[in-house]
């Protein structure tokens, strides 16, 4: 559910026309709905709650670290996974505790965890035997133990799109599940690393429970293990993953994914920790832009549009569907032809859907793609020397531009010329 909805014929993100914030904003822009982040996250906690678990539930930044965005879900108690020194950094400038940060990511470089570390941050998920003995490193120097997970790859076919899956053995995240008693065993001789958990994450935007329990069990029978060998096993991270309907899929609802860890894990008497991403913030944004040009092409027609792949990535990388609607609501019973919907980039890939059927549109008016709050603006890039699109969120009758578009002359003083060119 989410709170974009016609009003009066137009667009609205809650009370607030997204006409008025073109108008006011430009385009392109993202556009956030805070009452589609707290039902969404209140709807996963309650979910959780209802099941018996004591979770604590650390949002995935790398799906929208946007500082007014993870500050929403802050204000609920949310905490925070997050995979570099950036987000970190946002995650605390969003005011969440470093009692509450997880540091998850294949490749933390020394930088990396010595700012963590200092930061005190509640665990960070290990990754490889070279990354622990450089925590144990850099934490000794500073006279502290670390608190500590092992990132398992549990050798699971989580059957998502090949870019997005991670935890089959094949794939470069976590020890692998049969080798990781023995990275623990190595992890309690170092001085500098407390080991506390077991972590998994196994890929994003699935779509059926089975993998999730069969990972789940995977970890339940490490942690008796551990456990028998004397670790005192007391967190359980299992990632993020839980998918969104993009077009029609039917991803498990929170509370089937709830009861399968209860059912799992939840006689252990460990803290459940989870970082979902795109569950809590996915439908709650759009990216708003403009139509440049309809051209007609030699066999089909082609909605040109000011917003491109650098705005919006998932379909040019992944092949995804994103809605599209206009701002203006068609009449009823308006037919709809198929167009391929492109942006202005100089590629082919620069094509957010082919051959979708839509209601006629006019150079100037308004569309939209929905469900583009997660992994949108968090992909963007300035391909083609075109500034980061803006990001506004919405609250009730108010809206806020919470990232500004860089002016051309930002983006230049970012370069220089050398010497010798001067
Ligand atoms: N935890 C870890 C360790 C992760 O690697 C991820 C996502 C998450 C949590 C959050 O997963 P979520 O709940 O959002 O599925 N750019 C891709 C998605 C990449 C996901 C990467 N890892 C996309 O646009 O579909």
């Amino acid at each position: 559910m989410d709170h974009f909805d016609y009003r009066n014929g137009v667009l609205h993100a809650e009370d607030v026309s997204i006409a008025d914030i073109a108008r006011r904003v430009g385009t392109p822009f993202y556009c956030y709905s805070t009452a589609t982040l707290v039902r969404h996250y209140t709807v996963f906690t309650e979910a959780l709650r209802a099941a018996g678990l004591d979770a604590t539930v650390c949002y995935a930044l790398k799906a929208n670290p946007n500082v007014a965005v993870v500050r929403t879900l802050a204000g609920l108690g949310a905490g925070a996974d997050v995979v570099s020194e950036g987000e970190l950094r946002q995650a605390l400038a969003a005011g969440i505790p470093p009692a509450r940060i997880v540091f998850s990511g294949v490749g933390k470089t020394r930088r990396e965890l010595e700012f963590a570390v200092a930061k005190g941050i509640m665990q960070i998920n290990v990754e490889s035997e070279p990354e622990l003995e450089r925590l144990s490193e850099v934490a000794s120097l500073r006279g502290v133990r670390m608190p500590i997970a092992l990132r398992v790859n549990p050798d699971v076919d989580a059957g998502t799109h090949e870019k997005i899956t991670t935890g089959k053995k094949e794939n470069k995240f976590g020890i692998e599940w049969t080798r990781a008693h023995e990275v623990y065993r190595r992890a309690r001789d170092l001085p500098g690393v407390e080991v506390v958990g077991v972590a998994c994450h196994i890929g994003s935007q699935l779509t059926d429970i089975r993998p999730f329990r069969d990972a789940f069990l995977r970890v339940r029978d490490l942690v008796a293990i551990l456990r028998a060998d004397g670790f005192d096993i007391r967190r359980i991270d299992l990632g993020g993953g839980l998918g969104v309907p993009y077009e029609g899929e039917t991803p498990p609802p929170p509370s089937d994914y709830a009861r399968a860890i209860a059912d799992t894990l939840g006689d252990l008497g460990c803290r459940i920790m989870l970082e979902p991403g795109r569950l809590l913030v996915g439908n709650a944004g759009i990216l708003v832009s403009r139509v440049t040009y309809v051209k007609e092409g030699a066999t089909r027609t082609f909605v040109i549009l000011d917003g491109a792949m650098n705005d919006l990535m998932r379909p040019a990388l992944y092949d995804a569907h994103h809605a599209i609607q206009p701002v203006v609501q068609p009449a009823a019973g308006t037919p709809l032809s198929p167009v391929d919907v492109v942006g202005p980039v100089c590629e082919t890939g620069d094509t957010f859907a082919r051959q979708r059927p839509l209601a006629p549109v006019r150079p100037g008016d308004l569309v939209v793609f929905r469900t583009a709050g997660a992994y949108g603006a968090a992909m963007a890039s300035t391909y083609n020397s075109r500034p980061l699109v803006p990001e506004v969120l919405v609250n009730g009758d108010r809206f806020a531009v919470v990232r500004e578009r860089p002016t051309y002359e930002d983006m230049l003083a970012l370069e220089s010329l050398p010497d010798w060119l001067s």
